[in-house]
């Protein structure tokens, strides 16, 4: 049995989390799968109503007795300081070192791409971002703080144990997956004392995988390249700060914010999926958000815990969903979040013996 909670969190989190539970519970009856689902109120409403993100004995609930996190998206207008966000959202990220940030990033259908000229072979990455560590853990101060020379530091971390893990993560997916490269996005030219240490590992993990061919790019040179010619790449990996940047550009390139799933896993450990966008108060509630990153995260969870059959056909019905037309205004599509969830519920199990092993 595996047990899955679900956390909508905020805005639109609720609404699209709501159309991704709908999908799972459609493919755990379709396909006959032993998941439990529970939905947990966590979020805005709840620390504004009780002042309360997470208690320990929710984290241990989640960390001990859940195998999975499903989450929507965290963030209120209503509560200024969004240090509630980085509690819920951070504080489950370390706690359960959850530091392999996966971003895959797949153009399923060639009229969703904003390049002029669409690659005939698609696109196709694997972003592989560093979770815990790099410059996003706060450390660093600031002195003489509000006067004219105040002075902000703000450190980066990064270990050989942290590096060495996520690299391994990156070498071992492109292998299992027979994806031809990996490519280390860095600045080592600028930052040479981390790039050192990455490149150093780098090239030590990538002699375990002689089947991987291995490149190094620095990072604005892959900005540029991600828009002339995204087709030469394959998995990537890097930083927290550099995979969070370049893998929104990603996904500007293979349809747009709305369909971006991500997964946070510690393999073997916790897994927790949720989709790369936020939770876009300027049209929560109005019904409009598009449920597929969400969705997509559903799929990822599937296959991640090696329900292949039932992974497939959730990407497959997304994909026909977008073919079909059937798709929120983000994409030119007339469908509220609602009807794109109960069209991809409606028509997975059409996809069934397509996706079925013989
Ligand atoms: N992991 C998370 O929970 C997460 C991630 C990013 C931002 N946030 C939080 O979300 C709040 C809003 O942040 P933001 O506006 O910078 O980013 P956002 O991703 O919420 O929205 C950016 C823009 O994209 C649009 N958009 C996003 N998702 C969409 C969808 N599924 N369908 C259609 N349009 C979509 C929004 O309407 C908005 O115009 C903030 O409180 C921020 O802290 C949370």
């Amino acid at each position: 049995m595996l047990r899955v909670a679900v956390i909508p969190g905020d805005g639109i989190g609720i609404e699209v989390s709501r159309e991704a539970t709908r999908v799972l519970e459609r493919a755990i009856t379709v396909f006959d799968l032993d998941i439990e689902l529970d939905q947990w109120d966590v979020g805005a409403e709840r620390f504004l109503r009780d002042g309360i993100t997470l208690t320990d004995a929710e984290f241990r609930t989640l960390a001990e007795d859940r195998d999975a996190i499903l989450l929507g998206a965290l963030g209120d207008p209503r509560v200024k300081d969004e240090s509630y966000v980085r509690d819920i959202l951070l504080g489950l990220r370390l706690k359960l070192d959850l530091y392999i940030n996966y971003r895959p990033c797949v153009l399923p259908d060639p009229s969703l791409c904003p390049l002029k000229d669409v690659p005939a072979e698609g696109i196709h990455l694997d972003i592989f971002r560093e979770n815990t560590e790099g410059i996003y853990l706060n450390l660093g101060g600031v002195f003489r703080e509000g006067m004219a020379d105040e002075v902000a530091i703000q450190e980066s971390v990064n270990t050989h144990r942290g590096v060495e893990r996520i690299v391994r993560a990156a070498f071992q997916f492109a292998a299992d997956r027979g994806r031809p490269s990996v490519t280390l996005v860095d600045k080592a030219n600028a930052m040479p004392i981390e790039g050192a240490l990455w490149r150093r590992v780098f090239d030590v993990v990538a002699q375990d995988y002689p089947e991987v061919a291995q490149n190094t790019m620095y990072v604005d040179a892959m900005a540029m390249d991600l828009v002339r010619r995204p087709e030469r790449y394959s998995v990537l990996v890097t930083s927290n700060l550099f995979g969070d940047i370049i893998s929104d550009l990603a996904a500007e390139l293979t349809g747009g914010l709305g369909l971006a799933p991500s997964a946070n896993i510690h393999p073997g450990r916790h897994a927790l999926f949720e989709p790369v966008h936020g939770s876009a108060p300027d049209i929560a509630g109005l019904g409009t958000a598009n449920p597929i990153g969400a969705i997509r995260c559903a799929g990822l969870l599937l296959e991640y815990f090696g329900f292949e059959a039932a992974a497939v056909a959730v990407e497959t019905t997304v994909a026909l969903s977008i073919r079909e037309g059937q798709t929120t205004a983000d994409l030119g599509g007339a469908r509220s979040t609602q009807q794109v969830g109960e069209w991809i519920c409606d028509n997975l199990d059409a996809t069934m013996p397509s996706t079925q092993p013989a």
